[in-house]
């Protein structure tokens, strides 16, 4: 089975837009892109697309490379202080001049969209509500829907970022899975991927997921965004472990497109959240 995750982002944008009608209500997203990457760049307009797309209104800082790590605090507190933004996001990576952990704990908690404020990682460690990290969230969204059973089974994650494998881990955890983080230092990974029920590779290595790796039957989620030549790779030998795989998402077309409906969905918790601030 193909894990169809385009398919899937396109069925929650939908969703997300009827309940932006429904409650009368307008999410105000505002994004932070410092430099000209290239790929920030384009990941940055498909964001606002996206807002577009469900009616949420979406504004753009955009600032010069050589801005300071003083310069984006500025900016944030503007954003902070102003009651038409329910969230912000900056894009990652920032230049290297900038304090990226300063720039994060800069946001202030009800804004943070991305869930990587220290405040909203301790709700998830806690297991309290609160904005979850898009990917790992996009791949529970698939996971669920297509009723991938989560509860008991073997959840295996390569990749221990703060942003990916870490948060995956810990939203298996509160699932009931029995979860194994692997990463770089891992010994004999073949031995430990071949035991997964679910397979999450976040490693960032283009076709380092061989079809050796996984156990006939296995759900394969490849969170990989690895340009080669100038396409995008997953992580995953999709050919090959497609021929195993009980069930597997594409790259393109997987777990992308899913991140970007968490971002839709984690602004408009924030908006309802500004709205009614008890919940
Ligand atoms: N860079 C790549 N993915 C992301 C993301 O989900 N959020 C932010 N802020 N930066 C990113």
């Amino acid at each position: 089975m193909i894990l169809d995750g385009k398919g899937l982002s396109e069925r929650r944008l939908a969703l997300l837009k009827e309940e932006i009608g429904e409650k009368g209500i307008t999410p105000t997203l505002a994004t932070v892109l410092v430099g000209d990457d290239p790929a920030s760049a384009l990941y940055v307009r498909m964001k606002h697309r996206a807002c577009e797309q469900v009616g949420i209104q979406s504004v753009n800082v955009q600032l010069p490379s050589e801005t300071t790590t003083q310069e984006v605090l500025d900016r944030l507190k503007m954003l902070n202080a102003d009651p038409d933004i329910d969230g912000i996001l900056v894009q990652l990576p920032l230049p290297a001049q900038i304090d990226t952990h300063q720039v994060i704990n800069a946001i202030v908690p009800e804004k943070d969209v991305d869930g990587y404020h220290p405040v909203n990682m301790g709700r998830l460690v806690g297991g309290l509500p609160g904005p979850r990290s898009c990917t790992p969230k996009g791949v529970m969204t698939i996971l669920k829907e297509y009723g991938i059973q989560i509860t008991g089974a073997h959840a295996v994650v390569i990749g221990r970022s703060v942003d990916v494998g870490r948060p995956m881990a810990l939203l298996l955890m509160l699932a009931d899975a029995t979860v194994t983080i692997c990463h770089s230092k891992t010994k004999n990974l073949p031995s430990i991927t071949r035991q997964a029920d679910i397979l999450i590779s976040a490693a960032g290595r283009a076709d380092m997921v061989t079809a050796d790796m996984v156990k006939p039957g296995a759900t394969v989620i490849d969170v990989g965004t690895n340009h080669v030549n100038g396409k995008l790779r997953g992580d995953v030998d999709f050919e090959a472990v497609k021929a195993i795989a009980g069930a597997i998402t594409p790259v393109p077309g997987g777990v992308g497109p899913m991140t970007i409906a968490s971002l839709m969905e984690n602004t408009m918790e924030a908006a309802i959240r500004r709205c009614n601030p008890a919940q």
